[in-house]
């Protein structure tokens, strides 16, 4: 079987950088004033971090963590471990977790709990896009870029077998 590819974009390059924008432009007037921490979850939220800091006006720390799900490749297995910690503290502070997806939610759900027994002012989270008919835990997603249909994608971050993630676009993956 030939190894999969990625099709024709399903969100284009200029479309991510048209939402971006207006989520910055949410969260700029939404956290005004307010002491805010970005949490970045490495890898796939790279270039969306990267892209959705520099459209938010206010003072702002950058920060990464990452998250492993045990299982297949290409779905979450609900049990999630934290294999690399923030350097900053949270206390305080009010959080943004910033994600390539939310899928199960199970990755979500599983950093909001733990970010939020640190003592933060808030643990609020921001994706670029949401598959919501996969979900399998209630998980509140405050900022979502786009909401796509049940199908792997790649680009933009998000990876299969670790390839893909510099594509500037996203596109579903064909073959699989
Ligand atoms: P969840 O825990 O099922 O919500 O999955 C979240 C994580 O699974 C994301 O941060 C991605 O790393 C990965 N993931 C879920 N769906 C896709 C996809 O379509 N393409 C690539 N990675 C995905
Ligand atoms: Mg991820």
């Amino acid at each position: 079987m030939p190894a999969p590819r990625p099709g024709p974009a399903l969100v284009a390059e200029k479309e991510i950088a048209a939402r971006v924008a207006e989520l910055g432009r949410a969260i700029t007037r939404d956290y005004a004033e307010a002491s805010l921490v970005l949490v970045g979850v490495l890898q796939g939220a790279i270039p969306f971090v990267a892209d959705l800091m520099r459209a938010v006006s206010l003072d702002l720390t950058v920060d990464f963590l990452r998250a492993s799900s045990y299982g297949a490749s290409t779905t979450s297995s609900g049990t999630v471990r934290l294999v690399a910690d923030l350097s900053v503290d949270i206390a305080d502070r009010h959080v943004l977790i910033v994600d390539d997806i939310v899928d199960t939610g199970h990755t979500l759900a599983t950093l909001k709990r733990a970010l939020g027994a640190r003592g933060p002012r808030s643990v609020r989270a921001c994706v670029l896009l949401d598959k919501t008919g996969r979900r399998e835990t209630e998980v509140t997603v405050d900022y979502v870029g786009f909401t796509i249909p049940n199908v792997f994608v790649v680009g933009y971050g998000l990876d299969y077998e670790g390839l893909y993630r510099n594509l500037p676009y996203v596109a579903a993956l064909d073959g699989i």
